[in-house]
C-alpha cells in the first residue's frame, strides 16, 4: 500500500485540502496515523467495526486489547457512554483536553471490537489541536492506539510510525516531535473511587488536588500483581527495545559508579546508557542517550526515541538510571520497568533501616512505629536509635498517646544508643536533622547510606521538632512524618 504523508504544523496547521483528505480516509474506513500531545496514534472511525479490525491487523495487536476513542468535544460523549460520574466531570473539567483517558460504562453504539468485548469504553480528548481538528473534520470519534507495531516503543515522531507501519496504512500526518513522549494516564471512573490503570503525565498528586483525595485513597493498579489486568494492554510486554535492558537504582554517585562498571563488560559501541540531559555528561564510556531534562521538566520526552535509537545502533545491553523521586516517577518507572522486563540492579535493597534522632525518645521512635505500620515486607528490620542516650528512657508519653489515637501499634521500648554493631551489614540510616547526619558520619566510618528523612525523599530542611510545643505541634509532626514515610516507602520500592 502506498502510504501518503501529509503534514501539520504548530503555526500553520494543515494545508487546506489535506485535512479534508485525512478526514475522508477516516470516514471511508481507512487508517490515518496522527500526532497527539502524548504519542502518535493510529486512527480509524471509532464507530466502524471493520475499520477497527484493520487497526488490530496493522499493529499485530491481540484482539482482547481494547482501543481508546478520541473525541474533540464533550458532547460526543453522550452517544457512547451510559453516564458521567461526578468525579469524571471534575477530572474532565481540569484535564481535558489533555493527556488523560477515562474509562466509562459504554452504550450499545460502541462496537465490541473497540472494547475487546468489555462493558466499558476508554475515552480521551487530546490537547493536540491537529488531532482535534481531524476528529471534528471526520465527524466521528476516532479510535486510536499508539501507532507502533505491537510490542515496540510508542512512536513520538512521524519517522517512528513510518519505520513500523509505513506501507501498511493509508496516511501519516507528520506533526513533528510530540510534546510529552509517553501515553496518557488511564483512570477508571466506573467504581466508587478512581483507579489509575496506567500512570502518565497527569499524576496521582494532580488528581488528588482536583478530587480532594490524599495518601493512598487513589490506587494505581496496573494489574501486574496476579489477576486479570484491568487495562488489558498492560499485561503485554511493551515498549521493549531489542537489546536487553537493566535498571540501576541507588543514590546518584553509586549509580554512576555501578553503571560504569557494568558497561565496561561490553565493547563501547555495544552498550547503551540511558540517563537524563543533566547527567549525560558524566558517562565517558558507551552510547549515552537521554530521556529528557529534569530542569526543563521534559523527562520522558525522548525516552521512546532513545530506545529506538539504541536498536538502530545495535547495542546489545542497555543500562538505565531510575527516576524515583521525580514528579513523573510513576509514569516513567512504569514504562522503564516494562522495557527492562523488570530487570534491576538495586543498590537500595536494605535489610535494616535505622531511624536516628538525638535522644531516641520522641521523633525517631515515632518514625519507627509509623514506618512499621505501613511496611508489610517482613524481611526488613526497622529500628530507631539515638546519638545522645546517657540512660535509657521510655518513649515520650505524648508520642505513644498520639500514635494510639491514630491506631498505630506502639511497642514498649526504651531509648538506645546507636552502636557500631547496628551499622553491620550496611543498613539505611535515616536521621531527622542534618546535624544528626553529620554526627553519624563522623562517628561511624562504616556508615555508607546516611540521609536525612527529608533529603531521602528529595526535599530540603529538617523534620520539625515539637519539643516544648503543645498537642498541635505533635499532631503536625505525626502528619509530616506519615507523609514523608509514605514517600520513603515508595522511594525504596518496598511493599
Ligand atoms: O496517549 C494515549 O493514550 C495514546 C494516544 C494515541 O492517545 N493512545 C494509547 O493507546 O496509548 P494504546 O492502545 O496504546 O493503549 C490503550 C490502553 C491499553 O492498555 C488498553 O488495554 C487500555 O488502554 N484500555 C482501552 N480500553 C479499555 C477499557 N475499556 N478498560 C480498561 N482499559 C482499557
Ligand atoms: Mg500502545
Amino acid at each position: 500500500m502506498q502510504t501518503r504523508i501529509i503534514s501539520w504544523d504548530k503555526t500553520d496547521g494543515y494545508a487546506p485540502s489535506d485535512l479534508e483528505d485525512a478526514a475522508e480516509v477516516i470516514r471511508s474506513g481507512g487508517l490515518v496515523a496522527f500526532p497527539t500531545e502524548t504519542v502518535y496514534g493510529l486512527g480509524c472511525d471509532g464507530m466502524n467495526a471493520d475499520a477497527a479490525g484493520h487497526i488490530y491487523e496493522a499493529k499485530g495487536r491481540p484482539s482482547d486489547n481494547p482501543l481508546i476513542l478520541h473525541i474533540a468535544d464533550t458532547e460526543e460523549l453522550k452517544p457512547i457512554v451510559k453516564d458521567i460520574p461526578d468525579m469524571a466531570k471534575k477530572l474532565m473539567g481540569t484535564f481535558w483536553p489533555g493527556p488523560m483517558t477515562l474509562i466509562f460504562t459504554k452504550t450499545d453504539a460502541v462496537p465490541d471490537v473497540i472494547t475487546g468485548g468489555l462493558p466499558t469504553v476508554a475515552v480521551r480528548m487530546p490537547a493536540h489541536i491537529g488531532a482535534r481538528d481531524l476528529i471534528r473534520a471526520a465527524g466521528t470519534p476516532i479510535a486510536a492506539p499508539s501507532a507502533n507495531v505491537s510490542g515496540r516503543p510508542s512512536p513520538t515522531r512521524a519517522a517512528h510510525v513510518i519505520e513500523d507501519l509505513g506501507d501498511r496504512i493509508d496516511m501519516i500526518i507528520d506533526g513533528g516531535e510530540v510534546g510529552i513522549g509517553f501515553e496518557s494516564t488511564i483512570i477508571d471512573v466506573t467504581g466508587s473511587r478512581p483507579v489509575i490503570l496506567r500512570p502518565g503525565f497527569i499524576t496521582r498528586e494532580m488528581i488528588d488536588e482536583v478530587l480532594g483525595t490524599s495518601g493512598d485513597d487513589i490506587v494505581i493498579d496496573t494489574g501486574e500483581r496476579g489477576e486479570a489486568p484491568k487495562a488489558p494492554g498492560m499485561k503485554y510486554r511493551h515498549y521493549a527495545p531489542k537489546a536487553s535492558m537493566t535498571l540501576v537504582r541507588g543514590d546518584e554517585a553509586e549509580v554512576e559508579e555501578k553503571i560504569n562498571e557494568l558497561a565496561r563488560q561490553y565493547p563501547a559501541d555495544k552498550v547503551g546508557i540511558l540517563t537524563s540531559d543533566e547527567r549525560a555528561g558524566i558517562y565517558e564510556y558507551g552510547i549515552v542517550l537521554s530521556i529528557g531534562s529534569v530542569r526543563d521538566n521534559t523527562l520522558g520526552h525522548d525516552m521512546y526515541a532513545a530506545l529506538r535509537e539504541f536498536d538502530h545502533i545495535g547495542v546489545k545491553h542497555i543500562y538505565a538510571e531510575t527516576f524515583y523521586g521525580t514528579e513523573l516517577e510513576d509514569a516513567l518507572m512504569n514504562r522503564l520497568m516494562k522495557a527492562a522486563g523488570g530487570q534491576m540492579v538495586d543498590l537500595m535493597d536494605f535489610h535494616r533501616i535505622i531511624f536516628v534522632c538525638r535522644e531516641n525518645v520522641t521523633i525517631s521512635p515515632m518514625a519507627e512505629m509509623i514506618f512499621k505500620s505501613i511496611v508489610m515486607d517482613k524481611n526488613i528490620e526497622i529500628i530507631s536509635r539515638g546519638l545522645v542516650v546517657l540512660f535509657s528512657e521510655p518513649v515520650n508519653r505524648k508520642v505513644t498517646d498520639l500514635l494510639e489515637a491514630h491506631s498505630v501499634p506502639c511497642e514498649e521500648q526504651s531509648s538506645r544508643l546507636l552502636r557500631p554493631e547496628d551499622i553491620d551489614g550496611d543498613p539505611l540510616i535515616i536521621t531527622m536533622a542534618f546535624t544528626e547526619k553529620v554526627s553519624v558520619l563522623e562517628q561511624f566510618e562504616d556508615a555508607l547510606h546516611v540521609y536525612t528523612l527529608r533529603e531521602f525523599v528529595g526535599l530540603e530542611d529538617d523534620v520539625s521538632d515539637p519539643y516544648g510545643g503543645d498537642a498541635d505541634a505533635y499532631e503536625a509532626l505525626y502528619l509530616e512524618l506519615k507523609d514523608l514515610l509514605y514517600k520513603m516507602k515508595k522511594r525504596l520500592g518496598i511493599s
